[in-house]
């Protein structure tokens, strides 16, 4: 089976393709198909805007499409960054800069109140129009300063519950093992396991 992958996101995508490596399923990405355009993510649920960008791909390729929508939720913070954590520095926003605005916020908050979770959630949208959405969650605690190098966006200050170690201290098995990507693909494994003629 092909799938396209909804995203342009690289680092994703080496996740993606690594937790997917020994499953049926062949990768395509947006990169073969240059005329398909840019999803305007701008649904307020991870739901929403990884359903929107997988049948947008799957209605331009007209094959199967998978869309990863996922982020931040910090409990001190009323579950921001969320939906919004790709953006959160605002203007000219990346992984160094929303960091640092995230750190900043929780300045005044104690160690024990900086718990947090990732969320991801995988839509698979099917050429017959079928949409299937797989959730995953990884629940921990947002750190006092940046520790790691692997990985991408919060990994540096988030360390998941039972460890510690942040997600950018781990190398990208141990973070699959743990992470939202890896449990909602771990979802998305079991559905095609039980349908090999999709
Ligand atoms: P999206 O492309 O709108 O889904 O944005 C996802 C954003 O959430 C990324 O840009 C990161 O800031 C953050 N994020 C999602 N998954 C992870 C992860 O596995 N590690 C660190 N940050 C993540």
């Amino acid at each position: 089976m092909e799938i396209v992958l909804a995203t342009g996101n690289k680092k994703k995508i080496e996740e993606i393709k690594r937790i997917t490596a020994d499953l049926p399923i062949t990768i395509l990405s947006l990169s073969d198909y240059p005329n398909c355009p840019e999803t305007v993510e701008d649904k307020d649920t991870f739901e929403g805007n990884a359903t929107k960008k997988a049948v947008e791909v799957c209605q331009c390729t007209g094959k199967a499409a998978l869309a990863d929508d996922s982020g931040l939720e910090v409990d001190a913070l009323k579950g921001a960054p969320g939906v919004y954590s790709a953006r959160y520095a605002g203007e000219g926003a990346n992984d160094v800069k929303n960091n640092e605005k995230l750190l900043q916020e929780l300045k005044n908050i104690p160690q024990d109140k900086r718990t947090a979770q990732f969320v991801c959630c995988m839509a698979l949208a099917l050429p017959g129009g079928d949409v299937k959405t797989f959730f995953g969650f990884a629940k921990g605690r947002i750190g006092l300063e940046p520790k790691g190098k692997t990985g991408f966006g919060y990994d540096p200050v988030f360390t998941p519950d039972g460890f510690d170690r942040t997600f950018a201290e781990m190398s990208g098995e141990e973070k699959d093992r743990l992470s939202h990507r890896g449990k909602a693909l771990e979802k998305l494994r079991n559905f095609l396991h039980d349908r090999p003629h999709l």
